[in-house]
């Protein structure tokens, strides 16, 4: 289009000095000269002016364009990179979970079978859970962590010059070398009277407290469960097998004087939790010994525990029978002394299997 040009507005026309009288003529064509150069030179900077006011125009313009348009046109070009790398992580953080979960899945549970009050039934516990859970298919590692070796006698094991938890915890041999085989599938790290002599030896040894964690560090991976029979007492082998398990599974019997000592009990994992095992969890409390003939008597000891101890109690109660008391004088689980028998047993294995992975 073509543009007309103007004296820029505000410009004012130059001053010159006077011309001399005899070059007039001269002096006023260079003059017209001059002038006609300024107004050139007036309109060309006016020209640039505007030609910078419209690259400034279309500079903005186009940079609110860029605003806009490139929102419309790049956006889905930048959202697909955006969600695939969304999808993507999405994808890495469900295999990170699955293989978490396996890992849950996959992780030994190490149970402490406790209570402080003698007689309750732990060592009878140990026994019929782990063959439960054999039966299960579940691999299983019993530690007897009692110098009575009642769980070692219960299974038929003869420890005389074998390995058995005191050389283990002595260190003087591997693991590997302390294990058992039983009837059931289930194997075992023995013990005997001589466990009594470690808690003395050993009352000096730096981080006494580990000394169990340690050997069951080293045999985990091969078990998806390793059942420790604690003695009753609260002493450095009941807190070695506290700070090696993952839980701990509290025996009482419904009676008043066997839940007196569980407020002593809770307050010892919460020690052991503060200093040595920040992880114990308690999986939960068994009634062992029901007695379906003292109905009321059982439900009154059962409200005191709960009252008294804010855990999980197992819905499987274990009733006092014959065969339970009797199985272990014929080294046998209850499982193959008598099925029939067996049915509490096997809900309240059921029961910690459920617990799996939570
Ligand atoms: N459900 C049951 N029915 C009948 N008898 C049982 C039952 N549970 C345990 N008993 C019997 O009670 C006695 C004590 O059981 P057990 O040895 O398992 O207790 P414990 O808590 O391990 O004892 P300790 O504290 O001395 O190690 C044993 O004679 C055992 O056979
Ligand atoms: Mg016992």
């Amino acid at each position: 289009m073509p543009r007309t040009y103007s004296r820029r507005a505000g410009s004012t026309p130059r001053r010159h000095a006077p011309a001399k009288p005899a070059d007039a003529t001269a002096a006023k064509t260079r003059k017209k000269k001059s002038d006609e150069k300024e107004e050139l030179a007036a309109n060309a900077s006016e020209v640039v002016e505007d030609a910078e006011k419209k690259v400034d125009a279309e500079v903005t313009a186009s940079a609110s364009e860029k605003k806009d348009a490139p929102e419309k046109k790049e956006k889905p070009a930048e959202k697909e990179p955006k969600e695939k790398a969304k999808e993507k992580a999405k994808g890495k953080h469900a295999k990170e979970k699955s293989e978490k979960t396996e890992k849950i899945e996959h992780k030994t549970r190490v149970i402490a079978v406790v209570n402080h009050k003698g007689g309750v039934g732990k060592t009878t516990c140990t026994m019929d859970i782990g063959a439960g859970l054999r039966r299960y298919g579940k691999t299983v590692l019993f530690i007897d962590a009692d110098p009575q070796g009642s769980l070692s006698l219960g299974l038929g094991i003869d420890t005389k010059g074998k390995n058995t938890l005191y050389e283990l915890l002595k260190g003087k041999c591997r693991p590997e070398k302390a294990i058992m085989k039983t009837k059931s599938g289930v194997d075992i790290i023995a013990a005997d009277i001589m466990l009594q002599a470690a808690e003395g030896e050993l009352s000096n040894e730096p981080g006494r407290d580990y000394l169990l964690s340690e050997v069951v560090d080293k045999v985990k991976d091969k078990y998806d469960y390793i059942l420790i029979d604690c003695p009753p007492a609260l002493g450095m082998l009941t807190l070695n097998a506290l700070v090696a398990a993952t839980e701990a599974l509290i025996v009482v019997k419904p009676e008043f004087y066997s839940i007196q000592g569980i407020k002593q009990l809770e307050e010892t994992f919460n020690v052991v939790r503060k200093r040595l095992n920040k992880n114990l969890k308690v999986a939960g409390i068994v009634i062992n010994m029901y007695d379906a003939r003292r109905k009321q008597k059982n439900k009154e000891a059962i409200d005191a525990i709960q009252e008294m101890f804010d855990e999980h109690i197992f819905a499987s109660s274990i009733r006092n029978t014959a065969a339970v008391a009797v199985s272990p004088s014929e080294h046998e689980d209850i499982f193959a002394y008598s099925a029939k028998e067996a049915s509490d047993f096997d809900a309240l294995v059921k029961e910690i299997i459920d617990m799996e992975g939570k």
